[in-house]
């Protein structure tokens, strides 16, 4: 993802950036000495970003968005309409997506996560980044791949081939196992994260005295209400304020 603006980006670039959102995005962008034009997340908006509100000079400058549902940190999904939408906006002002789907596995309330790429046109305008540290327990293992339009994948093998040259093979047979293998611990460890999860907002909402809304994935446990918050909280959370 940090390589991505490297490649597609010359300095005088727009991103398009998701506010709030993971900061791996501004690195790149910096790398690449593009510039970045944020995209207000908003619960009104269900986190989405309003296509509609981005000014006419950036939708001329950008070349590249970061899109990421499950979302980090809202916790937010997004529907298939929304991806659809987000195609056409792409093709409208010839920008590449990158969608970032690291918690793509993980949906709860019986809820399964969309996926960029089940947009149609999807692969004619961006990629999908997938890691295996969330699904599979495999953080700092640094293996994860991209899937998507067949020029930016080849641009992006090309970058690697020359700075990483390749990822040591124990890692990569860790990853072929886990991923071919049965899934059940994926399922066991999504419903250990939604028992988490219920068990975070039980807390809260016993504090706060009032319902609060359960939304998907948030490994932190994200919180857009700090209003019912009292400290101390006995548990790892993350605040935006109002
Ligand atoms: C939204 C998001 N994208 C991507 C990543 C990258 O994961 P990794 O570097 O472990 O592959 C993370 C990790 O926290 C994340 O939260």
């Amino acid at each position: 993802m940090v390589q991505l603006p490297q490649i597609l980006l010359n300095p005088g670039d727009v991103c398009l950036v998701p506010d709030p959102g993971y900061p791996d995005y501004w690195s790149g962008v910096a790398l690449a000495k593009a510039e970045m034009s944020f995209l207000p997340l908003k619960e009104d908006n269900r986190f989405l970003p309003d296509y509609e509100a981005i000014s006419e000079e950036d939708r001329r400058r950008a070349k590249l968005i970061f899109l990421n549902y499950p979302n980090n940190p809202t916790s937010a999904t997004a529907p298939l309409s929304f991806y659809q939408e987000t195609v056409e906006f792409a093709q409208r002002n010839g920008i590449v997506v990158a969608s970032d789907f690291a918690y793509g596995a993980i949906g709860f309330d019986g809820e399964r996560p969309v996926s960029f790429l089940q947009a149609e046109g999807a692969k004619d305008v961006g990629i999908e980044f997938y890691t295996l540290s969330k699904t599979y327990n495999m953080a700092g293992w640094r293996v994860g791949f991209a899937l998507g339009n067949a020029e930016i994948i080849s641009m992006i093998n090309l970058l690697q081939d020359y700075i990483y040259v390749s990822l040591f093979g124990g890692i990569q047979s860790a990853a072929a196992a886990a991923l071919t293998s049965p899934q059940d611990c994926v399922d066991e460890l999504v419903a250990r994260y939604e028992s988490r999860r219920n068990a975070f907002y039980d807390t809260l909402e016993h504090i706060g005295g009032r319902r609060v809304p359960r939304r998907a994935p948030s490994l932190a446990g994200c919180l857009c209400r700090p209003a019912i918050l009292q400290p101390p909280l006995p548990i790892c959370c993350c605040v935006r304020p109002r």
